[in-house]
Order: C-alpha cells, then sequence, then structure tokens
C-alpha cells in the first residue's frame, strides 16, 4: 500500500492512498483542534489530489465537525434536511428511512454529488456517523473526472456541451423553498485543479438541456453503467470516530443499503461553493 509522509513542521501527516486516482486516509491531525493555516493547507491540497479524505479515531462532535469545515469556506444550510439541533441548522441529519424514501428501489439513483439542483453546488461535505448497523452502510466514492477520462472520444465528442438539468423542486415545494429549475454543463472543468469531471446526479432524474426523455434517458443510464465500474470506486467501512471530508465537485457517492431496517444516522455539513468561477468548456468551433 503506497504510503507517503508529507512533512511540513511543525505538522506531520501521514497519508494512505487508498486507490490510484481517488481516496486517502489521513492521520497524524486531530480534528477536535483548530487547524493551523498551514495544516488548513495541506489538507484542502490533499482533498483536491485525492478527491475524498478520511480520519479515523476522531469522535468530534458536532460543533467540532462545523469548525472543521467551516476551515474550508462558508456553510450552507440544507433547506428540506432534518437538524438535530435547530441552533446549528448546518449541520442536518441523513436518515435510513429518508434515503429509503428517496430512493426506494431505484438503487440506481444513489449515485449522486450534493444539491447539484443549486445554482453553485456545495463543493464539499464533512460526514460522520450518529447510529451505525454492526455491518454493512458502507459508502462508495466514484472519480467522476476518472469516469470522464476513459470515455470514449466520441462519446466525449457528443456529450462535451450538453447541460444537465436536475429537478428538486417536488422536495423543495414541500418545505415552501421557492427556488428555479436550473442547468449546468453536464462536463466542467474543476476550478481549482484543471480536470474535466462529469457532473450528473442520478438522485435527481437528471435529464438534458434540448434532448427529449428517451434520449436523456439512454445518455444517463449509460453514464450511470460507467459510473458503477468498481475500477472508479472508493469503498469506506465507517466505524465510530470516523469521518469522510470530499470534494462534490470531482467525485459522486452512494450510500450502500444493505442493512435492512436499522435505523442508520450520519450528520452532513455542507460547504458552499468557493467563488472559484467553474470554467465552462469553450464551445467547439464550427
Ligand atoms: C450522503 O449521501 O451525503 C451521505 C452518504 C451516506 O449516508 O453514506
Amino acid at each position: 500500500m503506497a504510503i507517503e509522509n508529507i512533512v511540513s513542521l511543525p505538522e506531520v501527516l501521514k497519508v494512505t492512498a487508498l486507490e490510484p486516482t481517488i481516496g486517502a486516509e489521513v492521520a497524524g491531525v486531530d480534528l477536535k483542534k483548530p487547524l493551523s493555516p498551514v495544516l488548513r493547507d495541506q489538507l484542502k491540497n490533499l482533498l483536491l489530489k485525492y478527491k475524498v479524505l478520511f480520519f479515523r479515531d476522531q469522535y468530534i462532535s458536532r460543533e467540532e465537525q462545523l469548525a472543521f469545515a467551516r476551515n474550508f469556506g462558508a456553510l450552507y444550510e440544507h433547506p428540506t434536511t432534518e437538524k438535530n439541533d435547530k441552533n446549528l441548522p448546518e449541520a442536518h441529519l441523513i436518515l435510513a428511512e429518508q434515503a429509503r424514501q428517496l430512493y426506494g428501489d431505484n438503487v440506481k439513483g444513489r449515485w449522486h454529488t450534493d444539491t447539484s439542483w443549486l445554482l453553485k453546488p456545495t463543493y464539499g461535505a464533512v460526514l460522520r456517523p450518529v447510529s451505525l448497523p454492526e455491518l454493512g452502510g458502507d459508502t462508495v466514492w466514484a472519480d467522476s473526472a476518472l469516469v470522464y477520462r476513459n470515455l470514449p472520444e466520441a462519446v466525449k465528442a457528443r456529450i462535451d456541451d450538453l447541460y444537465v438539468v436536475h429537478n428538486f423542486k417536488p422536495s423543495l415545494d414541500k418545505v415552501d423553498y421557492n427556488y428555479p429549475i436550473v442547468s449546468h454543463p453536464l462536463v466542467r472543468t474543476h476550478p481549482e485543479t484543471g480536470e474535466d469531471a462529469l457532473f450528473i446526479n442520478f438522485s435527481m432524474f437528471p435529464s438534458i438541456l434540448g434532448w427529449t426523455p428517451e434520449e436523456s434517458r439512454e445518455l444517463t443510464d449509460y453514464l450511470l453503467k460507467e459510473f458503477s465500474n468498481p475500477e472508479y470506486h472508493v469503498r469506506f467501512k465507517w466505524r465510530e470516530g470516523s469521518v469522510a471530508f470530499w470534494d462534490n465537485r470531482s467525485t459522486l457517492h452512494y450510500p450502500v443499503h444493505n442493512y435492512g431496517d436499522f435505523p442508520r444516522v450520519m450528520e452532513r455539513v455542507l460547504i458552499a461553493d468557493d467563488d472559484i468561477p467553474h470554467r465552462v468548456r469553450p464551445a467547439k468551433a464550427g
């Protein structure tokens, strides 16, 4: 297993890459404590490189989770989710029951990126477990830049200038949250790494702007099959005290539901877009 030590006194992180392009476990940091600017920058760089970072044995509280996330940008208060503490509304619960209602048997729809319905989707998230089943309930992340990179050139040429629509309106309507339905480039250039990556949320029945429903379905089913390829994944087994921190701009994630009726509970904090404009890929000549 590749182990890389990053030394930048006085902080010493031990970073273990988990897969060739995605996922690293980071030790040598105490997430209960404030981060120094050096450490903060190291973690940000690691996030850009590995796309999702995992920490073990942290046992952080909700307040500490919020404080950690705040190092990387303003927090986003999600309008439809349940909160454990209304005084800390930027931390929200991810409930197994809610997921069962949202996805039902639509296992396909579990591959998603957070808040894709926003004009500026949240860039990152920090997740910690509250109540875990004894076995199961892992989360899988896919490298959406690698998925794009490995598409046949003919497919890339066909999809490069498309826009994708994610419709969250039915859920927003339930909480009287008025927000327009927006579209995003299906292929976006990551504003910090320059990598091109697919941007699609299969939990929101994505459709391609200007295409018929049948054409959209054919393409999105094809892309979903690509995302389902284990070559693109890193899978994380949660334990008490674990924390995951991911980049929504370069990954999709999939909560594995294989634990029956167990009331699995996670708590998530979303980090708002950092305001670095996403470069829309230049239109091709002709
Ligand atoms: C999420 O979908 O953001 C949470 C993933 C999980 O519950 O495993």
